[in-house]
């Protein structure tokens, strides 16, 4: 049992559930921000064949993530949760069958509590049952909302084991019939910080609300993340939410990103090692749209099989560090990757501004080295750099480098240490002295 099992994860240190699915974020759709509840089988293998056709399957993008309003209102006889006919006339496997032979993963959604979000039936007394349905129909890959919650009294537990329950029914699930668990994202919207126990229970956790398609929604999540990026890792994700690429001038609401917006969206969320769930429409994409998601550069360091950390902020830049403020969150942030030091520089502002680091502020930099810049939006090298880089970014616009070692600084470069204090002569003298 998960609880079980939990007492010995202390014991160990070990805070993620390494039960062998998800050790990445996934990569996919979900339903959700592109048709709500209007929708039907059809329409959604176009979808994923529209997603196929653009070669998004083949940069990563595999599970097919079926949200909220794809059942009948109320179980039938036996408990059982019932496939609206309507939406589905051939039945939920064909399907999933369908989007097997597209080359996805299906995934499905449900609740911790007597109903979805959108009125349906939810898990709660039914994890079991429900758990069945679901890797019966072929899904496998579980995200579980947090609406309808029943009393205290009745449960007389909280959140944490009201999402216990369904973690325990995959355990059992999987130990039963031999077979991978079902992956596990949990959606309470970060209502009881889920990055501190989440990562036993499943492999990805909501960090808060819905996303919206504009700026002020998208910054106001980064903000969130600035404080708990560092909960990320193998296995163990903090879920920014859908992505909301591609949306401009579309979905409903209508969005209104710009395309600097869009890429700075992308970047913060990839980096971030957040789960990329497409949620605008494939077949009508523009170039621009399809260029964004599928940039090589920045999916390999999300799906870097060697480092599962996310980058973290290690400057706010424009308000004093640590201060929380949704429409101006952290500017400066690195992280280690494979391929090399990443730095995500983001201009959080209205207007351009010029945007200015010292290597040596990156844990992951060797101080007194030169190195070499590449720049993952433009896809250049940008010759070499060492002590400072400085940018000017448009509103709202991101930088995403990659800096690579490329031998010592050259001789006798002032001052002798990019962070002076307590840096000394042999002696004992301060350099700054
Ligand atoms: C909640 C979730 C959304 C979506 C809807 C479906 O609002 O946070 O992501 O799943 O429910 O009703």
């Amino acid at each position: 049992m998960a609880s079980l099992l939990l007492g010995l994860l202390y014991a160990t240190g070990t805070r993620a559930l390494d039960n062998g699915v998800g050790k990445l974020p996934a990569l996919g759709f979900n339903t959700w921000n592109l048709y709500q509840c209007d929708y039907t089988a059809d329409v959604l293998i176009e979808q994923a064949q529209a997603m196929v056709d653009h070669g998004l399957v083949e940069a990563g993008y595999s599970t097919f993530m079926l949200d909220d309003c794809y059942s009948l209102k109320e179980r039938d006889q036996k408990g059982k949760i019932v496939a609206d006919p309507e939406k589905f006339p051939k039945g939920m496997r064909h399907f999933t069958k369908s989007l097997t032979k597209l080359g996805f993963r299906a995934g499905i959604y449900s609740d911790a509590g007597y109903r979805t979000c959108g009125g349906y039936p939810g898990s709660y007394g039914h994890e079991t049952q429900d758990l069945e349905t679901f890797a019966d129909w072929g899904f496998q890959y579980l995200k579980y909302d947090n609406c309808y919650i029943p009393f205290d009294n009745v449960t007389q537990e909280n959140v944490y084991g009201r999402y216990v329950r369904m973690a325990d029914a995959i355990e059992a699930r999987a130990k039963k019939t031999k077979s991978q668990p079902v992956q596990f994202a949990l959606c309470e919207w970060g209502w009881q910080q889920p990055w501190i126990w989440a990562g036993r229970l499943g492999q990805s956790w909501r960090i808060g609300g819905d996303i919206r398609p504009w700026w002020s929604a998208l910054s106001s999540i980064i903000n969130q993340a600035s404080f708990i990026a560092t909960e990320t890792r193998f296995y163990a994700r903090n879920d920014l939410d859908m992505l909301e690429v591609g949306n401009t001038n579309q979905g409903t609401p209508p969005g209104n990103l710009t395309y600097d917006e869009a890429k700075s969206h992308f970047t913060a969320w990839a980096l971030l090692k957040s789960p990329l769930l497409i949620g605008s429409d494939m077949a009508s994409a523009s170039k621009e749209t399809i260029e964004i998601l599928e940039n090589k550069d920045i999916l390999k360091i999300n799906q870097d099989p060697n480092v599962g950390e996310a980058i973290a902020p290690f400057r706010w830049g424009r308000n004093p560090d640590y201060t929380w403020d949704p429409a101006h969150p952290a500017q400066y942030w690195t992280g280690n990757s494979t391929y090399g030091v990443v730095f995500m520089v983001l201009n959080t502002q209205d207007t351009a501004q010029k945007m200015s680091f010292n290597l040596t502020e990156s844990w992951a930099i060797r101080a007194g080295r030169v190195y070499s810049v590449y720049d993952m939006w433009a896809h250049t090298n940008n010759g070499t750099a060492y002590r400072d880089i400085s940018l000017t970014l448009p509103p709202h616009g991101v930088a995403a480098l990659l800096l690579n070692d490329a031998g010592p600084e050259p001789a006798g470069v002032e001052p002798y240490c990019a962070g002076y204090w307590q840096c000394s002569f042999p002696n004992g003298t301060y350099y700054s002295n």
